[in-house]
């Protein structure tokens, strides 16, 4: 009773929603299990038994984990509980912490704190930094001389300045190692942040004579620093960026996200650049939803952030090969994240930051909106353009771009994936149905590797003793009614029902066979009935332990693009982006189906034990009437063959 005041009074359910907002379970699992990327989902060995092979599989978009080993599975708060044992409270708090989501609860536990310490003093040290930074570039002889004439000059202006907060870093050799030593920064932390290095035992700065960049997180604190050259740089390297800590972790990094953030969710658009000029003149210019990521390829982290914020991503590149090179490398990752991803290469030798200042940002956002190009049919232009006459250079090519579009692999995608096809068919000049196989061949292969490892996984769990639902193959159509109905019940059917209501409709003759599942159908039901809004995450923070993992292995289906539906594509019509309907329609097509394909059986062996002729012929009648049925439904899909 007190735990429950507890958690009530410290706890509120806005904190708690804040929370679980900002979980990023690949993020917080990915803390204590070494995750690999496998398709949509990641893979490692699980933490909860011991074994050789990995059968521990989280989804980053269902934000849940399973292992197809022992069964285990949940939620990020779950994980944090079973693995490190914390409480539900403990698991929030943990959560708020590394989301820098403020909780009054001042309690915290010694290890938690010094984890916070680490990252609590690099976060002052930081904070200092930049203050003492800008004070030298604003307010000193030499930052005005060296460092802030060159920025004007470059077209910067002070209140840009002041809002990215760019600081100068003095000539002499240790004023800001020196002035942190002051205010009792332990040398530790000042080598940790990469502002100072060591040189024949003494403390010098390592970022002297340069112009710094500080770098926030989404929440706005300084994680570390991007420091210039000033002028060209032909002796020293261009910039030097702070090495990885406790806080400063290159790979989820997108410079300008947190001065972005707001205007990337309106617009719903991320652009994407590779430096700090470029996104410091973007913005100047008024283009508020740019970030950049550095320079390098785009990481799966990454795109991730890019994601919290908006499903359209438009990568702007400068147009020599190194930048066109770069841009590539993110593209099946990106695309596996469901993102969509447009490109827009700048011309004449012009980076985005040269460009805007030499066009301004009326131009400049025609320029883009104008030029940009879906990121498959820009490769495929690309590809082509490099093969020119050589024909296995050509059919690589095709192959590439065949791959590429097989990555678009989840069901909501699907719809894309046929625009794709047929557009790229156009570029290359080749047979559609040609394409289509190709395509298939590339899913399939990835289907059929995934099916097999499920069907081993799940003969595993069979035998894993520890009453955790099993599944057979049998149950495959049943599941994927239940994940459209999790997945899409609340959207729209038509204007007068829910994809529920709908659904509910279709299934009043129906049963499920598998008793989990029709609980877990009746559950829905009922509490959609209620007006409670059911979906998988909310059945996934409810307690029952039985629906939980019921839910998760549900929603983690990977029959969710089955081949046969590959096959079908050009028999769907689908009128718009949107794919839940035709996602739907064919899983309510194949659970019936599957249900007429038990009646034929069971309607065969009853035939065969009739006693006398009328008996045959009421059998023979039902059998007529069930392939009325059938006929129907496959009439809808194009011929089927159900093993
Ligand atoms: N970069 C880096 N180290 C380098 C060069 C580049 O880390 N030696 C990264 C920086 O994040 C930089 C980005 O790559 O912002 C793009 O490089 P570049 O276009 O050369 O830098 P800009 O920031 O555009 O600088 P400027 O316009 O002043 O040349
Ligand atoms: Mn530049």
């Amino acid at each position: 009773m007190l735990l429950w005041l507890f958690i009530h009074i410290v706890i509120t359910p806005q904190t708690i929603e804040q929370i679980t907002n900002r979980i990023d379970v690949i993020d917080v699992v990915g803390e204590f299990v070494k995750l690999k990327k496998r398709g949509a989902n990641y893979l490692g060995l699980c933490p909860f038994h011991n074994e050789k092979s990995p059968s521990f599989t989280v989804s980053p978009s269902k934000e849940i984990y399973k292992c197809f080993g022992c069964g285990k599975s949940g939620n990020t708060i779950t994980f944090l509980m079973e693995h490190e044992k914390y409480t539900y409270v403990e698991a929030l708090k943990w959560l708020a912490q590394r989301y820098n989501i403020e909780l009054q609860e001042t309690e915290v536990t010694d290890e938690t704190r010094t984890v916070q310490l680490a990252a609590e003093s690099l976060h002052a040290l930081n904070n200092f930094a930049q203050k003492f930074f800008s004070e030298q570039l604003l307010n000193t002889e030499e930052g005005q001389s060296n460092a802030l004439t060159y920025l004007e000059e470059r077209g910067y202006n002070l209140s840009t300045i002041e809002k990215f907060q760019v600081g100068y870093n003095p000539v002499q050799k240790n004023s800001f190692a020196t002035a942190a030593l002051q205010q009792q920064f332990s040398s530790e932390i000042l080598l940790k942040s990469g502002l100072v290095v060591n040189r024949n035992d003494e403390l010098v700065d390592n970022y002297r004579g340069r112009i710094i960049f500080p770098i926030h997180n989404t929440t706005g604190k300084i994680i570390g620093f991007g420091a210039r050259v000033i002028g060209n740089a032909d002796k020293a390297p261009k910039y030097i960026n702070t090495p990885e800590n406790e806080i400063y972790i290159k790979s989820k990094i997108l410079y300008g996200a947190y001065f972005a953030r707001h205007s990337i969710d309106k617009a719903n658009e991320c652009l994407l650049v590779e430096g700090y000029t470029d996104v410091i003149s973007l913005q100047q210019a008024g283009i508020e939803n740019v970030v950049a990521s550095g320079g390098t390829s785009l990481t799966a982290d990454q795109l991730r952030i890019v994601k919290k914020y908006t499903g359209n991503l438009t990568i702007i590149y400068d147009g020599d090969a190194a930048g066109i090179k770069a841009a590539l490398r993110g593209l099946d990752m990106a695309l596996e994240e469901g993102l969509n991803v447009k490109l827009l290469l700048i011309p004449d030798k012009e980076d985005p930051d040269s460009y805007v200042k030499k066009v301004g940002s009326v131009a400049f956002n025609k320029f883009i909106s104008q030029h940009k190009k879906d990121f498959i049919l820009f490769q495929s232009e690309i590809l082509l353009k490099e093969a020119g006459n050589d024909i296995s250079k050509k059919n690589d090519a095709v192959n590439i771009i065949a791959e590429t579009i097989s990555k678009l692999n989840r069901a909501e995608d699907f719809t894309k994936r046929q625009e794709y096809i047929h557009q790229c068919t156009t570029i290359l000049k080749i047979d559609e149905s040609g394409l289509i196989n190709l395509v298939n061949k590339f899913s399939n292969n990835h289907f059929v590797k995934e099916e097999k490892k499920n069907f081993v996984a799940e003969k595993q769990a069979e035998a894993s003793s520890d009453g955790k639902i099993i599944f057979y193959p049998d149950d495959a159509q049943e599941k994927n009614v239940m994940r459209v109905l999790l997945e899409y019940g609340l959207n729209k059917w038509d204007d007068e029902q829910t994809i529920a209501d709908y659904i509910f409709e279709a299934l009043e003759q129906f049963r499920f066979d598998n008793t989990e599942l029709e609980h877990l159908y009746e559950v829905y039901q009922k509490q959609y009935q209620q007006g409670l809004q059911p979906t998988a995450k909310s059945l996934l923070y409810q307690e029952n332990e039985k629906i939980k993992s019921l839910v998760v292995n549900v929603t983690m289906f990977p029959f969710e693009l089955s081949q046969r539906w590959d096959e079908k594509l050009e028999n769907i019509k689908v009128s718009n982006l949107d794919t839940s309907i035709a996602d739907v329609t064919m899983s309510l097509y194949y659970f019936k189906l599957r249900k007429l394909k038990k009646m034929f059986e069971q309607n065969q062996d009853d035939m065969q034990q009739s006693k006398n002729w009328n008996e045959t012929m009421r059998f023979m009648e039902i059998h007529k009437h069930l392939k009325g049925i059938e006929r129907e439904i496959t009439q809808q899909l194009g011929t089927v063959i159900i093993k």
